[in-house]
């Protein structure tokens, strides 16, 4: 059995950046009101045209695999996790493989929303525990820039979101007691509407029952009408409280359990990565674990929720911080849509 580390990361974010501020231009909202709810002060938009999830997925990804001292060539797998691919089908994977010239290698895409990097890391890390690939990448990529909803009725989501990729290379090693030490996947679909965007969806018809807030819309109406985008439905839906009430008690439960599992404690914890939802959130999570502030990285000011990309921009960004050392207990942990929850432990 050969045990997993991470060999190389990168990440990348767009050039623009649109700050609270910038946003009152399309909407009515304030820096101050964005702040004291999220912590967010400003964050990435992508290009609207030429710039793709997977163009910034390539950026990030051969960042992470100049550093793991490797080749687009030998990459032997491929996971990609997003919630907005840039085609309903085939997946991002597939578009990453060409674009990177990789050879005809397996490429899987994973749509677990924020936890979606948590989900690919793990399935990796069983790929390489069992010897059957050597040189994963691992990537989390999201444009959510081109389906929010940028009017005063979409306020509440969209200037929570930003656009970003972070990637990692995935190895065997033979260091005793280094690389991942285990992870933690869990899902409870009884709230998946929400925290929700229904359009594309083949199923759209029945989800529309759940959907108060849009009572106009017809029942069995599949497709996205323009009507649809005038009255808010085909933008993403978030019941905003009842995503905070479940992600301050699933993020400690999980990040618990990992740290059971391996006979730890919270005070073993160098850095937390926690997915960045909302400042709010993590400080939760912080205050719980009753962890100190050079404990847990967040970036969320500068780049807004980037759901995929979250956890590994951020765990990026702190190790080139120098943030994370050699040896050091890494915990990696997020929560989203569906709703779904994981966590990592790492030993660096
Ligand atoms: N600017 C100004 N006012 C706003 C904005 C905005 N951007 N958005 C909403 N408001 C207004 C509302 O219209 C409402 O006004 P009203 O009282 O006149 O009706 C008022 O602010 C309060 O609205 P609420 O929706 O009740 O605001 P709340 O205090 O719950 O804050 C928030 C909303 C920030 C989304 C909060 O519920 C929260 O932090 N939830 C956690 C959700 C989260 O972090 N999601 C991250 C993405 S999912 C994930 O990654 C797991």
């Amino acid at each position: 059995m050969f045990q997993s580390k991470i060999a190389g990361l990168g990440y990348y974010v767009p050039k623009n950046v649109y700050t609270n501020n910038d946003l009152t231009r399309f909407m009515e909202t304030s820096d101050e009101w964005i702040q004291e709810r999220t912590g967010i002060k400003e964050r990435r938009y992508a290009d609207r045209i030429g710039e793709t999830t997977t163009s910034m997925a390539v950026e990030a990804s051969k960042i992470a695999i100049e550093r793991a001292n490797t080749t687009a060539e030998e990459i032997d797998f491929v996971i990609f996790a997003t919630l907005s691919p840039d085609y309903y089908f085939p997946g991002c994977g597939v578009l990453l493989q060409r674009e990177m010239g990789m050879k005809e290698i397996g490429a899987l895409d994973v749509r677990n929303q924020c936890s979606g990097f948590v989900y690919a890391l793990s399935i990796a890390d069983q790929f390489i525990k069992t010897g059957m690939y050597k040189n994963i990448l691992v990537v989390g990529s999201e444009k959510h820039s081109f389906a929010l909803d940028f009017s005063t009725r979409g306020r509440a989501v969209s200037v929570i979101f930003g656009d970003g990729a972070g990637a990692v290379v995935l190895q065997p090693t033979t260091e005793e007691g280094k690389g991942i030490l285990s992870t933690h996947l869990h899902s409870d679909g009884a709230d998946a509407e929400k925290l929700a965007m229904y359009f594309p969806g083949a199923s759209a018809g029945y989800y529309l029952e759940e959907m108060p807030k849009w009572p106009d819309v017809e029942l069995g109406e599949m497709l996205m009408t323009k009507e649809m985008l005038e009255d808010g439905s085909a933008f993403p839906y978030m019941d905003g409280q009842a995503v905070f009430k479940k992600a301050v008690v699933k993020f400690p439960e999980v990040i618990g359990e990992a740290l059971a599992k391996n006979n730890l404690k919270s005070t073993d914890i160098d850095m937390l990565i926690p997915h960045q939802a909302n400042l709010r959130i993590s400080q939760f999570v912080q205050k719980t674990l009753g962890l100190g502030d050079d404990q847990v990285f967040n970036n969320i000011q500068k780049y807004g929720n980037t759901t995929a990309a979250s956890v590994p921009i951020a765990l990026c960004e702190a190790w080139e911080q120098g943030k994370i050392k050699d040896g050091d207990l890494v915990c990696l942990a997020a929560f989203g849509a569906g709703f779904t929850w994981g966590s990592a432990l790492i030993r660096w």
